[in-house]
């Protein structure tokens, strides 16, 4: 607990500092919790329902969730992919945290390793300990990719899953096609030398918010024993409803009994099914997202200022996260330092990757103008220009 609290603890601070000083003179980047309403769809979706309610529409259902919905998801997935995905490929599940435990404690026996990469979202430390696996963390280059070279050495025959994560929190990265090219041949390579399956998880919570009219690079082309773990928590803001979902591979081996046991472990791990109504909802709402372009305007102010402040921050294609390099070695001390200026942010130790710190700018803007003054200050007393 005391290892995986530096969110918790920054907004506790927060809290206080925003008792003391009022709520308006604190500028908190330290939560990703998207401030933006979900779109009108999806109130009109809601009031649809409310007043044209279906029969039976609040009761138990099939563990993986209503066949109309999964369909729905599965013909979202084909249109964006190329590759052709039916219900029989979904599972409906609790959010992006729900989806990735019951992979999880699907393919997991005690013991089996799976390797995430650092920077890394704190809580699949977690959610790999959750299911008996033991969580290897990998380092990623200058520009937090992945190092394959490094990946070689470590995969062994214990190594059953790596989790990525694209666009990343907390850096904001997206694994180009290239990338995921070479990650899939580095997986087949391995697989034939041990005799082992890999699976590559996908954490694709920020899939559709990604910027300057990129195209998402995504794993299905590049490796079959793929599986991504999703929701709308940040596409359609609705992290509070908790829905999201698992897809897998057409072509993954086992996938009827592997797709068995993720509707087995959904019931058992105690989720049994994704809520009922959002369910309803989000089957019409597939092709429907928050306004990226809002997401991208916030990213090109806070960027273009802390570089013209001479920070160092690689530019997020995606997500709405930056973690910049801390001016100072001990970044919890930085951190601490940008308190004093009433700006909350969170440690990069916090993320496994000492030395930087991450900003979550999905804030009003007057959090992101605020918050300029306390950078500003920071950053002439560290002498970054
Ligand atoms: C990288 C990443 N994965 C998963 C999640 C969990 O998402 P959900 O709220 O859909 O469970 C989050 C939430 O912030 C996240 O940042």
């Amino acid at each position: 607990m005391a290892a995986g609290s530096w969110i918790r603890r920054m907004f506790e601070e927060g809290t206080v500092l925003k008792q003391r000083y009022g709520e308006e003179n604190v500028f908190d980047l330290s939560l990703g919790n998207p401030i933006v309403e979900p779109p009108v769809e999806f109130k009109q979706e809601l009031k649809r329902l409310a007043e044209h309610p279906l029969p039976g529409m609040h009761r138990y259902m099939v563990n993986a969730g209503y066949p109309e919905t999964r369909t729905a998801v599965a013909a979202g997935l084909s249109l964006e992919t190329g590759i052709k995905f039916t219900m029989n490929d979904i599972v409906m599940t609790c959010g992006a945290a729900a989806a990735l435990n019951v992979v999880l404690k699907t393919i997991l026996n005690q013991g089996d390793e799976v390797i995430i990469f650092a920077p890394y979202f704190v809580e699949y430390r977690y959610y790999i300990d959750n299911h008996g696996g033991v969580a290897k963390v990998l380092p990623t280059d200058e520009q937090f990719i992945p190092r394959l070279d490094t990946l070689e050495t470590a995969i062994g025959t214990k190594t059953k899953a790596l989790i990525i994560n694209s666009p990343n929190n907390p850096t904001g990265v997206v694994y180009s096609e290239d990338f995921l090219h070479r990650l899939g041949e580095l997986l087949h390579k391995k697989e034939t030398q041990y005799g082992t399956q890999i699976f590559l998880i996908s954490d694709e919570a920020y899939r559709k918010i990604i910027y300057d009219g990129l195209k998402y690079p995504s794993v299905w082309h590049h490796h079959p024993q793929s599986i991504i773990g999703t929701s709308h928590s940040k596409d359609l803001a609705l992290p509070g409803e908790r829905i999201g979902y698992i897809a897998v591979h057409p072509d993954c081996s086992q996938r009827e009994e592997l797709v068995n046991g993720l509707i087995f472990c959904n019931r058992t791990l105690g989720y049994v099914n994704a809520p009922a109504l959002m369910q309803h909802i989000v089957r019409h709402l597939q092709q429907v997202t928050v306004s990226v372009a809002e997401y991208q305007k916030k990213r090109d102010f806070l960027y273009d200022h802390l570089i013209a402040m001479g920070y160092s921050v690689v530019k997020p294609m995606g997500a709405f996260y930056m973690f910049p390099k801390s001016p100072l070695e001990d970044d919890v001390a930085f951190v601490m330092e940008l308190q004093q200026w009433k700006v909350l942010t969170v440690p990069g130790s916090g993320f496994g990757t000492p030395g930087y710190f991450r900003i979550s700018y999905c804030v009003d803007d007057r959090t992101l103008e605020g918050c300029l003054a306390g950078f500003k200050k920071v950053a002439r007393k560290f002498n970054l220009r």
